[in-house]
């Protein structure tokens, strides 16, 4: 009875309203975007009231985010660094903006975004809302003040249109442009890996991919009774979206050129530590760290394995693991790091690649 009621006010209101506002550029409310979370992603996610997905706030996200005229000179998108078909990254160690400018970090990945919850290496953001506007004033990105960018948006007629759908108006503004940035970034889930099959129980793995699992998430323990051998990876890349989202010093450097999170909170105690970032579709992504420094997969379990720099904040996590007991190193076999190889090549997804909803809508661009 009480549903009946609301509903029936609903409508009320609605015929009400439409009969009062009649105006020829009245909009249906955006049809909500309609998906299902994988559940065995878990649901620590939040979307922010103000900014619900929908179908056509999507729609204008890709239309922005894979459109050139966004920058200086119509050199650069956001695609031109974060491509789909390498996991919507560049391939480069360090990105390149307009103009041939370089910027000090590699490209990230832009993958279950939804479950982040502080952006960049270096975390120094809480919102893909407020994340989105940065690339774009960025001089070495894309390099437009927010005048400039309104008014390049505003010269180019679809995009009328498309805010209109979007948000109820025909206006274009700063905000409307990272809400859709925002909402279509959110939209790029991937969980069709065979990883995400076997997670699911539709597949059953292989005894290696069995082996190659156990390896990546276990944390060693070489004088348990039963040793456990383990690769101690899951301790920072871990859950099924291989991220814990939490910030660690991983030894790349005695001392670190970039100081990371270090340089955010002014302590000494976080220089040098980065998000632990997704794996997933890290074999797209190469190369590979905050700098692009390695160029394989093997290079990284070399330095995982063998090559751990001393450095003061070196995480515990990583000092606590080895394989052997009392061991000064992670101390796998060559096997164990081709098994972990292993692993790390079952987190790619071509249906998250190939997915038409993801791909450039511009003919032209
Ligand atoms: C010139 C290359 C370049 C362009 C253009 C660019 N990005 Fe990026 N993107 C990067 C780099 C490099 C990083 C890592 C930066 C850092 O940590 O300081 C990054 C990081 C990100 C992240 C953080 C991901 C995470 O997991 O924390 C998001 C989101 C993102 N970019 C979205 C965008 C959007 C949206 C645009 C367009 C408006 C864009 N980028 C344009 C190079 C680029
Ligand atoms: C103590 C936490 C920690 C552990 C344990 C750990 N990682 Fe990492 N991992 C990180 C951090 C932090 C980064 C980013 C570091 C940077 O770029 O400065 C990273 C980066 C990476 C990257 C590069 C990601 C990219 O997008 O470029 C790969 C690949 C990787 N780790 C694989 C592994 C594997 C395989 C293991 C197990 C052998 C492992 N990690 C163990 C914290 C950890």
């Amino acid at each position: 009875m009480k549903l009946y009621n609301q509903l029936l006010l609903i409508i009320t209101l609605g015929v009400f309203l439409s009969a009062c506002g009649s105006k020829s550029d009245e909009q249906p409310a955006p049809a909500p975007f309609t998906f299902t979370t994988p559940d065995h992603f878990g649901n620590s996610f939040t979307i922010p009231d103000d900014n619900p997905m929908t179908e056509a706030g999507i729609d204008l996200g890709r239309h922005l985010f894979f459109d050139k005229r966004l920058s200086r000179g119509n050199q650069v998108s956001c695609a031109t660094c974060h491509q789909p078909s390498k996991a919507f990254t560049d391939g480069l160690a360090v990105s390149v903006g307009v103009d041939g400018r370089t910027t000090t970090r590699s490209a990230m990945s832009l993958v279950n975004l939804l479950w982040v919850n502080r952006f960049f290496w270096d975390g120094r953001t809480n919102s893909l809302e407020e994340q989105a506007l940065q690339p774009i004033q960025d001089e070495r990105e894309m390099d437009l003040t927010l005048t400039e960018l309104v008014a390049k948006i505003e010269a180019i007629p679809v995009y009328k249109e498309k805010f209109k759908a979007a948000f109820g108006s025909e206006t274009i503004s700063p905000d409307g442009v990272a809400k859709a940035l925002a909402q279509f970034q959110r939209s790029l889930i991937s969980a069709g890996s065979r990883y995400d099959k076997i997670a699911r129980g539709e597949v059953q793995p292989t005894e290696r991919e069995r082996r190659a699992i156990d390896l990546f998430f276990t944390h060693p323990e070489p004088s348990a009774p039963i040793p456990l051998r383990g690769g101690n990876c899951g301790d920072c890349h871990g859950s099924n979206l291989t991220t814990l989202n939490t910030f660690h010093n991983n030894g790349l450097d005695l001392i670190p050129d970039d100081l990371g999170l270090g340089a955010i909170t002014g302590k000494r105690t976080d220089d040098g530590k980065m998000r632990a970032p997704s794996l997933r579709n890290i074999a797209l992504t190469a190369p590979y760290m905050h700098d692009g420094r390695f160029n394989t997969l093997e290079e990284v379990l070399d330095h995982y394995n063998e090559h751990i720099k001393a450095t003061a904040n070196l995480d515990p996590l990583i000092t606590a693991a080895s394989n052997e007991i009392q061991g000064k190193s992670l101390a796998l076999t060559v096997q164990e790091k081709e098994d972990i190889v292993f692993f790390l090549k079952m987190l790619t997804d071509s249906t998250f690649i190939n997915n038409p909803a993801f791909q450039n809508p511009w003919p032209d661009q």
